[in-house]
């Protein structure tokens, strides 16, 4: 049993070393123990874990230490595929299956016959790909997209994902039955917060790689500023120190790094903070000043309703008569905001204000809404615009809270990936 041990550790430190894994921790130890135990079977795996805690390299050791490790290892990024050609990447299609199939293609179940698929963010498939991959896992078989014709594969799956996985079942968004094939043995590896004794380490590694690449001395911190890294909450985990070590290496022209210096580099922090936890005050403004924008988006968009609804009207029947009491309900909430000063949706404002006394996006609603609905609509298009501009800059704020992710910032967003999407597309972020 001893001998076993030793042997288990000297491997890990080959695989680290190899693998290029820096760290110490006995959870990552842990993980990388069971990579190797399950590497040599069939067994799906699942590596679990927060955002950038350092998943992608586990399926690379799985597939080296496995009987497969001369067959194909293919990556696939599953948050990144549009849904519409998800299957047939994952599984092909024949000629004629949809328009553009103008021949007949592999997909990737094919081609990795005998090799490894890693499903990375395997959360973000869709359903319809869920039942698919399910069958694949179950017997080995899959339908070309557009076919009839039942193929056989022999691919072993490691998939990861940083989503909670319970979450999204209960969601009905992830088949469970699909969540433990795929789970048959699951490596979690730790948040980068639970392993402190790691975070010097990494960020020494991190600064000398900065160093040889930029071709200056490697950056050092004092005591007070290894503290303040070894007790902040890293959401980011490794990545997040890793563009921490990368900005200092470039941005400081001294290479001593005290504390003061660092905590002005790190989100979160107050100016005199020591560690903290995630700042709960800027979330809950951030969601009301949400709640608050898809609100006046809202009612924005059924006023324009009721305003189409009416023009259409009398377009079509061109009785103004006819068409006021066909409207009456409409034309009494216009008026009713019409004598309320002219206000629009002053009550809807005030019904926030209490919620948002200290909020400062509530008050600039308010002085933008502050207008009269007989003005010129100039004055309409000018908010419309400004509302634009506050989505862009929630947009804007929420990817750079979660450095580009946007699966995160969508979540925080309360949108889909894929609206997230059109609208970085939209703004051109
Ligand atoms: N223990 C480690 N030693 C050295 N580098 C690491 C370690 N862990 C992570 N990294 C580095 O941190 C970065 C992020 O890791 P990785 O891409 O594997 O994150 P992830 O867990 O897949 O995150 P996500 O869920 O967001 O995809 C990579 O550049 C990786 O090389
Ligand atoms: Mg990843």
């Amino acid at each position: 049993m001893v001998i076993q041990k030793t042997i288990n550790m000297e491997n890990i430190q080959s695989i680290k070393q190899r693998f290029g894994i820096i760290g110490n921790d006995i959870g990552l130890n842990r993980a990388i123990e069971k990579s190797i135990q399950v590497a040599p079977t069939d067994i799906s795996v699942l590596i679990t874990g927060e955002s950038g805690v350092g998943k992608e390299v586990f399926p690379k050791i799985i597939h080296q230490l496995s009987h497969r490790k001369h067959g194909k290892f293919i990556a696939v990024n599953c948050g990144a595929i549009p849904e519409g050609t998800i299957d047939s990447e994952l599984f092909g299609h024949e000629k004629g299956a949809f328009t553009g199939a103008t021949q007949t293609r592999s997909g990737y179940f094919e081609v990795a016959d005998g090799g490894t698929i890693f499903l990375d963010e395997v959360g973000e498939l869709p359903l319809t790909t869920q039942v698919r991959l399910l069958r694949v896992l179950e017997n080995g078989e899959f339908i070309k997209v557009g076919s009839s014709n039942v193929q056989k594969t022999n691919v072993r799956i490691v998939a990861a994902t940083n989503i909670k996985m319970f979450d999204a079942i209960k969601k009905n968004k992830f088949r469970e039955d699909l969540y433990y094939r795929l789970s048959t043995v699951e490596i979690e590896i730790p948040a980068l917060r639970k392993r402190n004794q790691d975070i010097h380490l990494l960020f020494r590694k991190f600064s000398s790689d900065f160093a040889l690449k930029y071709k200056m001395p490697t950056i050092r911190l004092d005591a007070k500023a290894i503290n303040l890294l070894q007790n902040y909450r890293w959401p980011g985990n490794v990545r997040q120190l890793r563009n921490f070590s990368e900005q200092i290496s470039v941005l400081e022209s001294k290479r001593e790094i005290d504390f003061n210096t660092i905590k002005n580099y790190l989100p979160d922090m107050g100016p005199q903070l020591p560690a903290i936890i995630q700042n709960e005050e800027e979330k809950t403004n951030f969601s009301n000043e949400r709640e608050i924008l898809y609100k006046v988006l809202f009612d924005m968009k059924n006023d324009l309703n009721d305003l189409k609804k009416l023009t259409l009207d009398l377009m079509e029947n061109g009785n103004y008569k006819e068409v006021h009491e066909k409207n009456e309900q409409i034309i009494k909430k216009i008026n009713r905001e019409k004598n309320s000063n002219n206000h629009i949706n002053e009550n809807r404002l005030l019904t926030f204000s209490d919620a948002n006394k200290k909020n400062e996006t509530f008050e600039i609603l308010k002085n933008e809404e502050e207008f009269d609905f007989n003005d010129d609509y100039e004055e309409e298009i000018k908010e419309t615009l400004s509302l634009h501009d506050k989505e862009l800059e929630l947009i804007k704020k929420s990817l750079e809270r979660h450095k580009g992710k946007r699966k995160l910032a969508a979540e925080e967003l309360g949108i889909s990936e894929r609206t997230l999407y059109r609208k970085i597309k939209q703004y051109d972020l």
